[in-house]
């Protein structure tokens, strides 16, 4: 959501700046923008739609400049066109930002009566305006950035240039991301590290509240009321392979077919061990659980889902009771807190505004354990709770979450084993032997994913169709949910999912012919019930696709479509089970000609409300 990178050197960065945008295209975007200073001033394009757009543009400008800001917006504030896009000028400053801008009404109210006039509708045009206005009070360009800056309310990150100072570039976090990259020709910043690895994989982390002024030599960070700071230099573990798609046509195509290598490496700290320790999820973490009556899960999509599976376990298995709550409704919510609360939020990104607010939500309502399960070790999640697993997913582009969900499980499924082996629900010997099936877990999903020219087969039929009905029972609803999410994610179909046992209650009014459903079928204590379920499905003449175990007795008829999974897996067959509705949507969507990787109107980090 928004990209920002920048650029100080002495060559021309243009490239530098163009194929850091290339790398944040999979935040999610709808146009783009660049600033430069050059021997003749200030130069500034912008363009609707692909960064492609942009360096045409460049080309045909000749564009060159040895200090830059370049950015891809994801509209908030006004639509997407070329007006709104950034970077957003006045006197000759440029400014790029991701966030929102809170007060920005206000602001503009108060800047109109000081003459300045505004060209967009973003919020973004009064930051420019007010450090405009704050340099006639400060001269300094720095100090004057940092003067506007305390009049700001929300979460930003900014970028800024004046064309009379082609020597520096200001920085500023509050609340999205932001980081420095350093080099022996030059000094860089950018939402993320993959955005710099042309350059640099020196790295230092702005933290929230800092602002940094970036040279061609150096950098100097300061708080916002000038205070000086330092913060560490680190090596990024992003290398180039986990960021180029290599032989895979889309992102999430290789996402999904990394599962087992994703799987293996969040689980390699296991060693092998014959028993799983606390101190995995942070020094604290056994000291911790000991104190707590109850576990409270926040997340928003992919990742709530998988929350909601890890109900299932934590009470089954450990014994403890679980709520699990969509963040941007937790948020809001006056919930009746008990300090023994274990708070667990779960991101792919870490960077999520909702999940965000609601950890800081509970913890102000007095539930201080905090634990995240997040796969970036420099988000902010990771930074706010007190213990963390970090899953080892590697870099995930395509907007739809795939190797996140499943590593995120295969975390949480580690943490109940942890819960119920300390509240004496697993022996060792148990213990040992969930480790073992465990590790078998990247060998299980690369059977799953042999299955791809038969979910192929099926892709075909379901292109042509308007809705779908997902089902599934148990901890295997959730799996529904996560299946029609991508669904409807990234091939616009309308998807629904439902408990099996709901459909009575409502939405069988919707199966006939036309309606395809679904149905996630393991062989686990419900499966009776379900193909009860099934049953009145085939009765109103709805077609059934169902994923079974290999060992099923549903069998397959003309309007029963039915793919074995190659091996029952017990309590963690949900993993297994989202595999083959991930290929689904992924194949769904190839046919229909969708834009997988960048799905309409959605952003891959969500970084404001
Ligand atoms: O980075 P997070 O896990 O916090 O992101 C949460 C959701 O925005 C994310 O899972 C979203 O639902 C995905 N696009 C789903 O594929």
């Amino acid at each position: 959501m928004c990209g920002i990178v920048a650029a100080i050197a002495d060559r021309n960065i243009v490239s530098v700046l163009l194929q850091g945008l290339r790398r944040l295209e999979y935040r999610g975007y709808d146009s783009a923008g660049l600033a430069l200073i050059n021997e003749a001033g200030l130069l500034r394009l912008r363009a609707v739609g692909r960064v492609a757009e942009l360096a045409a543009q460049a080309e045909a400008r000749q564009a060159e400049g040895r200090a830059g800001i370049a950015h891809t917006r994801w509209a908030t504030h006004g639509a997407p066109c070329e007006r709104n896009a950034h970077p957003l000028v006045s006197g000759g400053l440029a400014v790029v930002h991701n966030g929102i801008v809170e007060n920005h009404e206000v602001l503009r109210a108060r800047l109109k009566n000081e003459g300045y006039e505004f060209t967009s509708d973003t919020d973004t045009e009064v930051v420019a305006h007010l450090i405009v206005s704050e340099l006639k009070k400060t001269p300094d360009f720095f100090a004057a950035t940092r003067a506007a800056v305390a009049q700001l309310q929300g979460a930003y990150a900014l970028a800024v240039l004046r064309e009379s100072e082609p020597d520096r570039v200001i920085l500023v976090r509050e609340g999205s991301p932001l980081l420095l990259g350093l080099s022996e020709d030059g000094n860089y910043a950018a939402s993320d590290a993959s955005a710099l690895l042309q350059v640099t994989r020196r790295i230092v982390y702005l933290e929230n509240g800092d602002c940094a002024e970036l040279t061609r030599s150096g950098y100097r960070i300061t708080r916002v009321d000038g205070s000086p700071v330092t913060r560490p230099e680190a090596e990024t573990y992003l290398s180039v392979d986990a960021v180029e798609l290599g032989q895979y046509r889309h992102y999430m195509q290789k996402e999904i077919f990394e599962q087992p290598t994703a799987l293996a490496n969040t689980l390699e700290m296991l060693g092998a061990a014959r028993s799983v320790q606390a101190g995995l999820f942070g020094a604290r973490c056994e000291e911790t659980l000991k104190e707590i009556n109850q576990v409270l899960i926040i997340a928003c999509g992919t990742s709530y889902h998988a929350g909601l599976v890890a109900r299932y376990w934590l009470e089954a298995l450990a014994g403890v009771p679980c709520n699990v709550e969509v963040a941007s409704e937790y948020r809001y919510r006056e919930p009746v807190a008990d300090p023994r609360t274990l708070v667990i939020t779960l991101s792919q990104s870490g960077e999520t505004s909702d999940t965000l607010a609601a950890l800081r939500h509970a913890k102000s309502l007095g539930m201080r354990r905090t634990l995240c399960i997040c796969n970036v070790p420099e988000s902010s999640l990771v930074r706010e709770n007190d213990l963390r697993f970090i899953t080892r997913a590697g870099p995930e582009i395509g907007v739809a979450s795939t190797k996140a969900f499943t590593t995120q499980l295969a975390a949480l499924y580690l943490l109940t084993l942890v819960i119920a082996r300390q509240r004496g629900r697993l022996s060792d010997d148990a213990g040992a032997a969930e480790l073992q099936h465990l590790r078998h877990l990247p060998t299980a999903v690369s059977r799953v994913l042999e299955l791809e020219p038969r979910i192929q087969e099926w892709a075909e039929r379901f292109a042509m169709k308007q809705n779908a009905l997902f089902l599934g029972r148990g901890r295997h609803y959730p799996i529904a949910l996560e299946g029609a999410l991508k669904l409807k994610e990234i091939t616009y179909i309308h998807a629904e999912a439902y408990p099996a046992g709901e459909l009575k209650h409502g939405p069988l009014a919707l199966v006939d012919k036309n309606m395809p459903v679904i149905a996630v079928a393991p062989n686990d204590t419900l499966l009776e019930k379900l193909r009860s379920n099934l049953q009145v499905v085939r009765a109103r003449g709805g077609e059934l696709y169902v994923f079974a175990d290999a060992d099923s007795e549903i069998a397959p008829t003309d309007a029963v479509h039915l793919l074995r999974l190659p091996e029952h897996y017990g309590q963690l067959s949900a993993l297994l089970h989202v595999v083959p509705l991930q290929l689904l949507a992924y194949h769904v969507a190839l046919v229909r000609g969708t834009d997988v990787d960048k799905p309409r109107n959605l952003a891959k980090s969500v970084t404001v409300e």
